[in-house]
């Protein structure tokens, strides 16, 4: 306990304190990392150059939703690992015209030849090179058709407005920076083994580019052009999918013509949590993201995990524990509510938390084989980017979207320079095997034709009062949920200054494997007691990519995620 506030504190109190109160902007000097500012609206992106392309639309006088949009074919271009126009994904626009959040998903559809053992092989086991990196990986993509669906309902701007950036940084090239040339170095192996895929983003001689050299995508500007030209129609009847049809069939892909000509864009009712005062809105299935976001909140919200203290032993076995259980769930329950009934209403149920909370022991660990799904149905009555905007007039699009792995299938549909995405491993190939995220499924996730894969991606707007607050999501695969409960919880329990919640190192367990990963930063006092708890631990690499708005008292605070080089929050101000 703390008997005397030094002089030095008391002073920085009332020096945050004075400048709250003079209108000026909240700067926590206590925090050791600060968010960017602004008055004018708020791009946040992985790769800063995509969020200066979001920023410029909302200088000029768009709205989120055209900056989003921007900034998603800006990253198209810049992040190819994640930023892509042969996958999928999700966004969430709140609008303050219409004072209501909207959940578009436009997650890939399995083409309509896929069918349920299709990964697997003679001897009925997985077999993981088709499943994740051949043609057959891919899914019909929902990007064009999900970013020109939410700009044509809820945009300002002119398709061909928001493509210009896009089709400029492609053409005319942009710098290479050292996280893109020492990724596709990484990555060479397997993306130069396709010719395509090889030319687009190696030199002639399959040399990978140096940072500082300018890398141009002349086969990505042409469809970006043609996207402008004849509108989505390019991708899904005209030209670009004439190249994608051909490129299936030559190399035994399933998308068919008929495949892209049916891609449907699903517009949602996004998922309403409560947690402490704040509402939480999140996405529903097809992604399991916001489901278990809830479902977690929901457990959490009986405790002070502030009193219990950010890093302690005692807080990381609770959200340890009240993880395993959501994983658990989501590997029997969680599917696409298109095609199998998902019991959203009782996994999101305050009282279903409860009963979930009456197995967990606040001293011992529960090992995963003694935990099985739980009954949610009594309470019935369903490599990744991330970026965030907020605009001056109040909207805000959080919007995750993805390849899936880094590259996707590392396959370039030749003449287009889109990579495709490998999303059909997301389905569950075989009752209880892993997928590559260590994730199990059963049937309600089994692969049929038309269906969407179950995503984890979580974008959320947080409302307070009634007013949007917070707005983060992440990459990460199984992690992202975990990710995204961690920085909420972090701004919203534990008082952190955006920044600070999103710098600050996080954990994750997924029920199976039965291990709690943790990164880099934690006390080793705290790993060993959580060691005594009977925690099976492991130090993990980095999760997830965070780019987080708070918009508080006039002001905008912005945090990129500093686990991924390049990526920037840019401050729109008058
Ligand atoms: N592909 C990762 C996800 O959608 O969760």
């Amino acid at each position: 306990m703390i008997k005397k506030i030094p002089i030095y504190f008391l002073t920085l109190f009332v020096s945050i304190y004075l400048e709250s109160s003079n209108n000026l902007p909240i700067i926590d000097y206590g925090s050791i990392s600060h968010p960017e500012i602004g008055t004018g609206g708020m791009v946040v992106s992985q790769r800063k150059i995509a969020s200066e392309v979001g920023a410029e639309i909302l200088r000029q006088g768009g709205n989120a939703v055209d900056a989003a949009v921007a900034t998603a074919l800006a990253l198209a271009v810049v992040l190819p690992r994640a930023g892509n126009l042969g996958g999928g994904g999700f966004m969430l626009v709140y609008s303050e015209e219409l004072k209501k959040t909207i959940a578009i998903d436009y997650r890939e559809m399995a083409p309509l030849q896929a069918s349920r053992d299709m990964f697997l092989d003679e001897k009925g086991n997985y077999d993981r090179r088709k499943a994740q990196f051949s043609l057959l990986s891919a899914g019909v993509p929902g990007t064009v058709a999900g970013l020109y669906y939410a700009l044509n309902k809820y945009g300002t701007l002119s398709w061909g407005e928001v493509l210009d950036p896009a089709i400029k940084l492609a053409e005319d090239g942009f710098v290479v920076p050292h996280d893109l040339s020492s990724v596709l170095s990484n990555y060479k192996k397997r993306l130069t083994a396709n010719e395509a895929t090889a030319k687009a983003y190696y030199k002639t001689n399959k040399e990978t580019y140096s940072a500082g050299e300018v890398i141009k995508l002349p086969d990505l500007a042409w469809s970006l052009k043609e996207l402008k030209k004849v509108g989505p129609d390019a991708f899904y009847k005209g030209k670009i999918a004439e190249k994608i049809v051909a490129e299936m069939q030559l190399n035994g892909g399933l998308i068919t013509a008929k495949d892209l000509a049916n891609y449907k864009v699903k517009e949602r009712l996004p998922l309403q949590g409560t947690f402490k005062g704040y509402e939480i809105v999140s996405m529903p299935p097809s992604s399991s993201g916001g489901v278990h976001l809830i479902q977690m909140l929901n457990m959490l919200e009986p405790f002070s995990l502030k009193e219990m203290g950010f890093g302690s032993a005692q807080s990381i076995h609770l959200m340890s524990e009240v993880m395993k259980r959501a994983y658990a769930d989501r590997s029997k329950y969680l599917g696409d509510t298109d095609f199998v009934s998902v019991p959203l209403k009782g996994l999101t149920d305050k009282e279903y938390a409860k009963a979930l909370l009456k197995e967990i022991s606040l001293k011992k660990v529960t090992p995963s084989k003694s935990i099985s799904n739980g009954n949610p149905l009594p309470y019935e009555s369903p490599d990744t980017t991330h970026f965030s905007v907020m605009d001056s007039e109040g909207n805000v699009v959080s919007n995750t979207y993805t390849l899936n792995f880094s590259y996707g299938s590392g396959i370039v549909i030749p003449g287009t320079g889109i990579l495709m995405n490998n999303e059909m491993d997301d389905f569950s190939s075989k009752k209880g095997v892993p997928n590559a995220y260590g994730l199990v499924g059963y049937e309600a996730n089994e692969i049929e034709g038309q269906k969407r894969p179950l995503s984890s991606m979580t974008p959320t707007i947080v409302f307070k009062n009634k007013k949007p607050y917070l707005v983060l999501g992440s990459p990460g695969g199984s992690r992202i949920i975990t990710t995204v409960l961690q920085v909420a919880l972090n701004v919203l329990e534990h008082d952190m200054s955006v920044k600070q919640a999103v710098v600050s190192p996080r954990v994750h367990h997924q029920w199976l494997p039965d291990v709690l990963l943790m990164e880099e930063g934690f006390s080793p006092d705290t790993v060993t007691l959580l060691g005594e708890m009977g925690h099976t631990i492991r130090s993990s690499r980095t999760m997830g990519s965070v780019q987080a708005i708070i918009y508080k008292d006039k002001y905008f605070y912005g945090a990129a995620d500093p686990r991924r080089p390049s990526s920037g929050a840019v401050a729109v101000n008058p």
